[in-house]
Parts: structure tokens; C-alpha cells; sequence
């Protein structure tokens, strides 16, 4: 279905009147795939989709889940989590606490790779791991660290890329150090020792501050901002100064960068953004 702009619209103003969310910011070619989808999903026009948001405030929810694009891998692009293990983590390795805030986590895979390298690095048990979105279905999903072993299998070569890039049969680190595949059941299943360890919390990046209140040596917001237009991203990077450490990093997605007057706040290391 082609939307247009009108229609977009029109939605946005419905789900901004009609609740906390505002959608306005988002760059509008994704955007529009969303609300292509959502609409031919729930066979609807754009009026009744409207109408429908205006009387049922549960139906906004869903919409808005059905917004928000939730893919995501463990240990995703291993090179970036091959120089966090060698050049990133090193820096707060003297540290008496290490804290980590993923935003937009999603389901939880990044969560999980971070505690997984912070562990091989003796490093887990003096960081605080948070992790925030603004969908609560995933972030539910994350809480249980249980997932569908087909959906992540091939994902494990991400994880060999970090760990074991040399080892053939056996693993140098093996996955059931810290999860449990059953592949009759299709789940994988992470270790108690990490689902237990992390925060999480509902937090918009359009309207909410940092509700842990506490700052960070490292942020992540991967592959958050590739949906937002650049004047939201500039209210992230706002958002990320304020609550970064003095000697503190965001590390962005692979395709994202810190543009306009931000860029000056920064100082790109690799793949991290230290503060300046
Ligand atoms: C593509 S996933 C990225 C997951 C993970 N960071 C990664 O790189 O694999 C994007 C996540 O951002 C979340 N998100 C989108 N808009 C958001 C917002 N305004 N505030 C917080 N999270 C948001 C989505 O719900 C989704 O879970």
C-alpha cells in the first residue's frame, strides 16, 4: 500500500494526540513501511485506524509496538565487540564500577553479548548493566533470556568471531559456559547468573530523560537512531553527553554516526565516541 504524506500525517497527529508517544521525529520512509504494514496486517484505511486509536487506548500500544523495529543479533557486527574486548572495556578495567546502558535494546541479545564478553574479561561482577526501550514487549522477552535457538543459530558465528576464531572442534570458549541449547525445543536458554543481572526499564528517547539516574562509562543506542530524523538524533546525543562520565563512550551502530554540532563533543576512537 502507498501512503501518503497526508496519511502519515494523519497518523502522527492521532497517536500524539491521543497518547504519551510522538512519533513526529522518526524519518518518514521507514516510518511509512511501518504503517503500510500495520494497516494491510489489520485490514484497515488510514480513517479507521484513527478512529480506532481514538477510542481504544490499548490499541495505541499496539500500534506503537508495531512501529518500532525490533531486529537484533547477539554479539552483532563481532567487530565492534572484538575492539570493545581489546581497546573500549580495557580503559575502565581499574575502575571500581563499570556502567553500561544499552538503550533500545530490544530483546536483549546485546545485553546479553556485553555481559558474556564483560565476564570473559573478569569484569561482570563490578558492572551495572541497564538496558531500556520503549517497547515493553521486548523488553520482557530480554527479562526471561530465553529464545528461539532457530532465530539465533546463525548468530553463533558472530559469537565464534569474538571467542573462538581459531578454534575448530573444540571451543577455546564454549556456549554452554553461559547459555543452554535445546534443539528439540528450539530455545536457547541464557545462563540465571546473567538474566538476573541486568535493569531494565521503559524509556522513550523521544520524551524521557535517563530514569536510572546514574551515569555511565559506556552507552549503546545501536541501530536506534538510523529511524530518527537529525533533530531527534541531536536530543540523543544531548541526552548521551549529559549522562556519559568524563571519561566515558557512546558506541552507535554500524551505519550511525554522531553529525552536527555533537560531532564537536566527541572524539571517534575506532568504533566508540568518547566524550571530550
Ligand atoms: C533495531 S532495534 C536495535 C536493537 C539493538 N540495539 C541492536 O543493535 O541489535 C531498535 C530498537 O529501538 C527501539 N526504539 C525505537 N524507538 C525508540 C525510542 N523512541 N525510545 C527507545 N527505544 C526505541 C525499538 O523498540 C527497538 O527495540
Amino acid at each position: 500500500m502507498d501512503l501518503l504524506d497526508n496519511d502519515i500525517k494523519l497518523f502522527l497527529e492521532s497517536v500524539k494526540n491521543r497518547s504519551n508517544y510522538d512519533f513526529s521525529n522518526y524519518s518518514p520512509s521507514s516510518l511509512k513501511r511501518r504503517v503500510s504494514k500495520l494497516l494491510s496486517d489489520n485490514h484497515m484505511e488510514m480513517a479507521e485506524l484513527t478512529e480506532k486509536m481514538s477510542e481504544d487506548r490499548k490499541f495505541i500500544e499496539k500500534v506503537v509496538k508495531s512501529i518500532t523495529v525490533n531486529t537484533t543479533e547477539l554479539f552483532r557486527d563481532p567487530k565492534v565487540w572484538i575492539d570493545l574486548k581489546e581497546n573500549i572495556i580495557p580503559r575502565y578495567k581499574s575502575k571500581e564500577k563499570i556502567s553500561v546502558w544499552h538503550t533500545g535494546s530490544s530483546t536483549g541479545q546485546e545485553v546479553f553479548s556485553m555481559m558474556i564478553l564483560l565476564r570473559e574479561m573478569n569484569l561482570l561482577e563490578k558492572a551495572d548493566i541497564y538496558a531500556s526501550d520503549i517497547n515493553t514487549d521486548v523488553l520482557e522477552i530480554s527479562k526471561t533470556g530465553t529464545y528461539k535457538y532457530s532465530f539465533n543459530r546463525d548468530y553463533l558465528k558472530n559469537f565464534d568471531e569474538v571467542f573462538n576464531p581459531n578454534s575448530s572442534d573444540k571451543l577455546n570458549v564454549p556456549y554452554s559456559k553461559y547459555f543452554i541449547i535445546d534443539n528439540l525445543q528450539d530455545k536457547l536458554k541464557m545462563k540465571e547468573f546473567l538474566v538476573e543481572k541486568p535493569t531494565y526499564q521503559k524509556i522513550d528517547l523521544v520524551r524521557d530523560e535517563n530514569l536510572f539516574n546514574i551515569k555511565f562509562d559506556l552507552i549503546l543506542c545501536r541501530n536506534v537512531i538510523i529511524y530518527f530524523n537529525y533533530e531527534l538524533q541531536n536530543k540523543v546525543f544531548n541526552l548521551f553527553y549529559n549522562n556519559l562520565n568524563d571519561d566515558g563512550c557512546l558506541i552507535l551502530g554500524l551505519h550511525e554516526s554522531i553529525i552536527g554540532p555533537y560531532s564537536g563533543y566527541f572524539e571517534k576512537k575506532s568504533y566508540a565516541y568518547f566524550k571530550k
